[in-house]
Parts: structure tokens; sequence; C-alpha cells
């Protein structure tokens, strides 16, 4: 039976992890909604437009042509900008500190909503974000809001960006998150906020594996793994 799977919550708290493995067991696809958001960011700063003018981002709006591509061999799709995949490039420090000011935008917001309310549409699906359970897709089969203290949150990103080889402090980390996440949870338009029916799973002791049996064990209860 075609499944719709909402995971929401803030940035660091392993929804993309999750959502990754999770999609790889159930063999469903998955969208990361937020990477949607990054590239238009990725696209404005590489335009040299200020984030914070509306009109010129709305002007963006209107001449980017995005396309997602079919899953890969691990589930993912693929961000396509104006002919180029930026799925790639998306994780910067730079994208970090502006997308969330993008984010905020009404006109990029309905475009988003839309097109991720197509690529639901047609089920077997796992979306991440921060409105999916919400807004996006308010009637999914299933809704998970993932946290974590903000301390782990930036241990979590401070530790996978110095596996990439990036030096960066934790306190900043951590600032970076928890404005971030301000913004996100305070701004008008389809806030950062659980669901009223979506289950809340603190990750903040649990290790991955953890995480998804406990994703699992809801979804088979069910009987649909
Ligand atoms: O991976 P991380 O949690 O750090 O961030 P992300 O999921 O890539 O999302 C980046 C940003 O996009 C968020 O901080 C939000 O401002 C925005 N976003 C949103 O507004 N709505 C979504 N459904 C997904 C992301």
């Amino acid at each position: 039976m075609s499944k719709v799977i909402a995971i929401d919550g803030p940035a660091g708290a392993g929804k993309s992890t999750i959502s990754r493995l999770l999609a790889r067991k159930l063999a469903y696809r998955y969208l990361d909604t937020g990477a949607m958001y990054r590239a238009i960011t990725y696209l404005a700063l590489e335009e040299g437009i200020d984030i914070h003018d509306t009109e010129e981002i709305v002007k963006l709006s209107k001449k980017i042509e995005m396309q997602i591509t079919p899953p890969d061999e691990n589930h993912i799709s693929h961000i396509i900008i104006n002919g180029r995949d930026v799925t790639d490039s998306l994780r910067t420090k730079e994208v970090d500190l502006n997308v969330s000011t993008v984010a905020k935008n009404k006109a990029i917001r309905e475009l988003m909503t839309e097109m991720q309310r197509n690529i639901a549409s047609s089920g077997n699906i796992i979306m991440d974000g921060r409105d999916i359970g919400t807004r996006v897709l308010p009637d999914a089969d299933y809704k998970f809001f993932i946290t974590a203290s903000l301390e782990e949150r930036a241990r979590r990103r401070w530790k996978e960006l110095r596996e990439k080889g990036l030096e960066v402090s934790l306190a900043e980390i951590e600032k970076e998150i928890a404005e971030r996440d301000r913004e996100d949870s305070t701004r008008e338009l389809a806030p950062l906020v659980k669901a009223e029916d979506a289950i809340l799973i603190d990750t903040s002791n649990l290790s991955i594996q953890e995480v998804l049996d406990k994703l699992i064990s809801y979804i088979k209860d069910e009987g649909n793994v």
C-alpha cells in the first residue's frame, strides 16, 4: 500500500540520516525538502542577490527552473536547478547562514510546497523538513518530530564538519544552530512546530540504529514493514 512519511525537526537532529536509512529499509523514495530551500539560497548567493531583498528573491524564484530527479541507487532525489545538479554543493556555511531568510519568503514557500505535494502524490515517500507534517502533507500516514538537545545537535554537526576536514569551533556551531532554530520557529509562515499528531522522538541519548528501530516499530505496529 502506498504510504507517505513526514519527518520534521530542528537543525542537526539527524532527520536526513534517519530518512536515508528508512528509505533504504522500506525501499521508499526520500526527498530532503531543506535541500530545495538550500538550492535557491545557493543560486541567490551565486548571483549576488541581496537575500533580504524580497522583490529580488521573488524575481529569482520566477526564473528558477527546479527539477527533482527520480531517486538514485540510494533512493535519494537530486536537485537540478537551471539545468545544474547542485545537490552536493548545498551544505556550506554560507548557505547555512542564509537559508532561513530565504525560507521565510512567501513566494518561494508556495512554489516549494506545491512541488513537494506533487512529488508526494505518487506515494511511498519519506519527506523531511520543518513543515511537512503541519503544512505540506498534513494527511501523511506517519508523522515524526525528531529532536535532540541543542548541545547534542551542535556536537553532531561539529563532528560532521570536522570529518569533512573543516576547522570550526563547537561554540560557533551551537550559536549558528540556535539562531537558525529561532528564525525557523518564530517565522510567520509555516514555522517549525511539532504537528499535534506527530510522534515526538528525542534522540539526545539514542544511537542512529536505536532511532531507526523506534521509527520502524511504529510503522511495523500497523503491519507496514
Ligand atoms: O539539515 P538541517 O536540519 O541543518 O537543515 P535543512 O533540513 O537542510 O534545512 C535548511 C533550512 O531550510 C531550514 O533551517 C529552514 O529554514 C528551511 N526549511 C524550511 O523552511 N522548510 C522545510 N520544509 C525544510 C527546510
